[in-house]
């Protein structure tokens, strides 16, 4: 149906177009879950307010001078902040700090293992970076409702309503968790968010390119109209 529909043509898309980057080939390429958690989580948070070309060299450079999940933890205050330095926001340094040695000594080195218990167990960690790593690295089936995904979401239903209230909120993130495919979730997420970001932009979007223009209610609507305005000439 049109559910099935929709996520094919989406991740075909993905498959097509998408852009390798190192947290993605890390999620692919590592095979301990609880690595892949923790590398899939360093990109989450590094990519919070920040531009995946931003993060790019800094994910690398953490990840070499390995930071790895127990290493993290005798690292000093000091030296994180001089790795993320130029970052900005460094609280989420810290706080990737303090989780890394939360997990280590409260957790046995285990990371979470469900959306869930990301929120519950890790500073810093919300509901959308949860739904992200727990899908991108775990395969949980859960949507990852970020800022660029609800301008999607609200294109593709012709939502008109304050995208920011609690109703629109929830509705929204019902509608994620229910067209997330099932068989791939961590690239059907990443797959809306790479559509936001280059194709369902906020400013003239390019929906001549868009794998889902035909499931959109926006496009659908502008459509008519521009019908109905020529109809008037
Ligand atoms: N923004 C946040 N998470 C991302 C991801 N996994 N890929 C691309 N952009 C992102």
């Amino acid at each position: 149906g049109d559910v099935t529909s929709l996520r094919g043509r989406l991740l075909s898309w993905y498959d097509q177009t998408k852009r390798d980057l190192p947290w993605r080939t890390a999620a692919l390429t590592e095979s301990d879950v609880n690595k892949r958690t923790y590398a899939v989580w360093v990109s989450e948070i590094m990519l919070q307010q920040t531009q995946v070309a931003t993060v790019m060299d800094y994910y690398i450079k953490w990840m070499k001078t390995s930071y790895t999940l127990r290493s993290l933890r005798s690292v000093s205050v000091q030296e994180v902040n001089e790795m993320w330095a130029g970052l900005g926001y460094y609280s989420r340094g810290k706080r990737l700090h303090e989780g890394a040695q939360k997990v280590v000594s409260e957790l046995g080195g285990q990371m979470p293992k469900t959306a869930e218990d990301l929120v519950k167990l890790l500073p810093g960690v919300g509901r959308y970076t949860a739904g992200a790593v727990a899908s991108i690295a775990m395969g949980q089936v859960t949507g990852a409702v970020d800022g660029n995904v609800v301008r999607v979401f609200c294109r593709l239903r012709a939502i008109g309503a304050d995208s920011t209230s609690p109703a629109v909120t929830e509705a929204l993130w019902t509608l994620a968790n229910t067209l997330v495919d099932p068989d791939r979730p961590g690239d059907f997420n990443q797959a809306l968010m790479e559509l936001g970001a280059r194709v369902c932009t906020p400013k003239g979007p390019l929906c001549s390119q868009c794998p889902v223009q035909s499931h959109c209610r926006a496009h659908r609507k502008v459509a008519v109209e521009q019908e109905e305005g020529a109809q008037r000439l």
